[in-house]
């Protein structure tokens, strides 16, 4: 089966659409807009977790895997929603959290009551008196890794929130467990998989301080990675040949990418990787602000098409998920430009080869949150950041600053579906609260305008489907050096496929050999400004050329 001219729509149901005026979105609220995806033309909706959750982490920390949130609805909801997306030729991609559970889960609460099973199926370290966490690694949200249980005299393992424990993957029984837990979903007719922070799940066999880091080069791509995902894929998704998968790679290398994704290896479909969303990270530290670094952007992204396409890995494209700023508010304008910066941004990932993720509300040029006040926040590493960066001396000013470009709130509004109240997410105040904007950005009004980015998301849709090139052409570097333009080249048989993209104000003159052989396939201006074979492109402009 081919995937690879699809294209994936992310739903955070949370904050999608609320069907009974609640503070939170709900599965029928995704039921209710699948008419909407399927005019934008997206085969996948990969849903972030539904199950049963104490919700400290939104659903990634998951206390039952096999149930709905009552919040969100019920089994019987899910059954109609694959149904219906069935109908409309859209599949759902779940996501599967098996690097940890929640706290709160059965196996977990069983291990606290000190049974000896269940502690195996986590990362229990004895305390020997030490009163010390067993290593010094930290905690992705902050603090230490471990906690300490009294009543055990024992630690845990956390790499996120201390109510995320970190499952013991070295346990055969565990292993078993998870893959039920994969096969109860795909007998549901769950054709897909997001596997969150999948390669983390190979802890090493000796636990030992990190002097020079914060631990994460101990348990990232750990030595077992590969066998662990071979045999979930033979045990699980693999058995189904219409399954896709997609491994989300935290701090991970180009080479275990390409094995993850490389098909022979019986691995994953593709991997999500992030280099290319650090490069405004100052120091490599999420919580220091730097403009965003552009030549480093296309040699990454660029590097990793070539690579990955050479060695016959497969890329998840990607500038917008839950735990990211928008795109436009990051990379493009969005205040003057928001129009033409998002599309030259979908432009720009959208005729790259691997298959393209749109985040909701991405297709309506959705911005940042930016709130004001730390009040308006809710993400547990944005109130655990807050804290430290403050104890650090910062103000609380500058602290909000930060918080403004780095939450992961910025992404998880609710989403902005018209005019009235709340955006017409829900007529109950939502549990994060909507952005000012939604009576300018909204869908309603995206739909009603042909000249608008949802309009613009659709046709990349489509030409990725009508043009084999987009989806199977090679990758080559154009322009490398250029310290505007973000140029590619895609080649395939006689036919060839250029793409420019504007990343700044300033305008710039590009030359074409032989530009009157091409056409344009898209582009975000109205007309084009071409003199004999120099392409002038303005503000944020973006230009796909196509010749056969
Ligand atoms: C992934 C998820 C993120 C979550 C974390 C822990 O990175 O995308 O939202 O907090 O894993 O599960």
């Amino acid at each position: 089966m081919s995937f690879k001219d699809k294209v994936v729509y992310q739903i955070y149901p949370k904050s999608f659409n609320c069907t009974t005026n609640k503070t939170h979105g709900d599965l029928n609220g995704v039921i209710e807009k699948l008419d909407y995806l399927k005019e934008l033309g997206v085969e996948y909706i990969w849903l972030t977790p539904i199950y049963p959750s104490p919700m400290n982490d939104n659903g990634y920390d998951v206390a039952d895997y096999t149930n709905i949130n009552p919040d969100f609805g019920t089994m019987e909801d899910f059954d109609i929603l694959v149904e219906e997306a069935n109908k409309r030729g859209i599949k759902l991609m779940l996501d599967m959290v098996f690097n940890h559970t929640s706290t709160d889960h059965i196996w977990f609460q069983k291990a606290l009551q000190g049974e000896k099973k269940y502690q195996d199926y986590y990362i229990f370290k004895d305390n020997n008196n030490s009163n010390t966490p067993p290593t010094n690694w930290t905690s992705k949200f902050g603090g230490n890794a471990w906690e300490y249980i009294e009543t055990l005299d024992k630690y845990y393992l956390h790499l996120f929130d201390k109510t995320q424990a970190d499952l013991n993957w070295e346990n055969p029984e565990l292993r078993e467990e998870i893959y039920k837990v994969a096969n109860f979903w795909l007998e549901k007719g769950v054709k897909g998989f997001r596997l969150d922070v999948i390669n983390l799940i190979s802890k090493p066999e000796k636990y030992e301080d990190d002097l020079i880091g914060d631990g994460r080069r101990f348990y990232t791509d750990g030595t077992k990675i590969h066998q662990y995902l071979k045999e979930l894929n033979e045990n699980t998704f693999g058995r189904y040949n219409d399954v896709i998968t997609v491994g989300e790679m935290s701090s991970t290398t180009l080479e275990n990418c390409i094995k993850y994704s490389d098909p022979k290896e019986k691995e994953l479909s593709m991997t999500f990787s992030f280099h290319h969303l650090k490069v405004d990270y100052k120091d490599n530290d999420k919580w220091s602000l730097k403009d965003f670094d552009f030549l480093e952007l296309k040699d990454l992204l660029s590097t990793w098409q070539v690579e990955m396409d050479k060695n016959n890995g497969y890329n998840a494209l990607f500038w917008c998920n839950h735990d990211q700023p928008r795109a436009v508010s990051r990379f493009g304008n969005d205040k003057k430009y928001r129009l033409e910066s998002a599309k030259m941004l979908a432009s720009t990932l959208h005729m790259m080869k691997g298959t393209p993720y749109i985040y909701q509300g991405e297709e309506i040029g959705m911005t940042n949150a930016k709130y004001d006040n730390i009040e308006l926040y809710s993400d547990v590493e944005s109130l655990n950041y807050y804290e430290i960066l403050k104890s650090q001396g910062k103000t609380t000013e500058e602290t909000l600053h930060i918080l403004n470009q780095r939450s992961r709130d910025n992404s998880r509004t609710p989403v902005q579906w018209n005019d009235g109240l709340n955006g017409g997410f829900s007529e109950a105040k939502p549990w994060l609260s909507c952005i000012k904007n939604y009576k300018e950005i909204n869908a309603e009004k995206s739909l009603k305008d042909k000249n608008s980015i949802f309009y613009y998301y659709k046709k990349l849709i489509q030409l990725r489907k009508d043009y084999e090139i987009i989806s199977n052409g090679s990758f080559d570097r154009f322009l490398e050096n250029h310290k505007s333009i973000f140029g590619y080249k895609r080649k395939l048989n006689t036919e060839e496929l250029i793409c420019l993209n504007n990343f700044y104000e300033e305008e710039i003159e590009i030359e074409i050999e032989e530009l009157e052989k091409y056409d344009i396939l898209i582009s975000n201006y109205k007309n084009t400004n071409f003199k004999q074979n120099i392409v002038k492109l303005r503000a944020y402009e973006s230009i796909t050329l196509y010749k056969k």
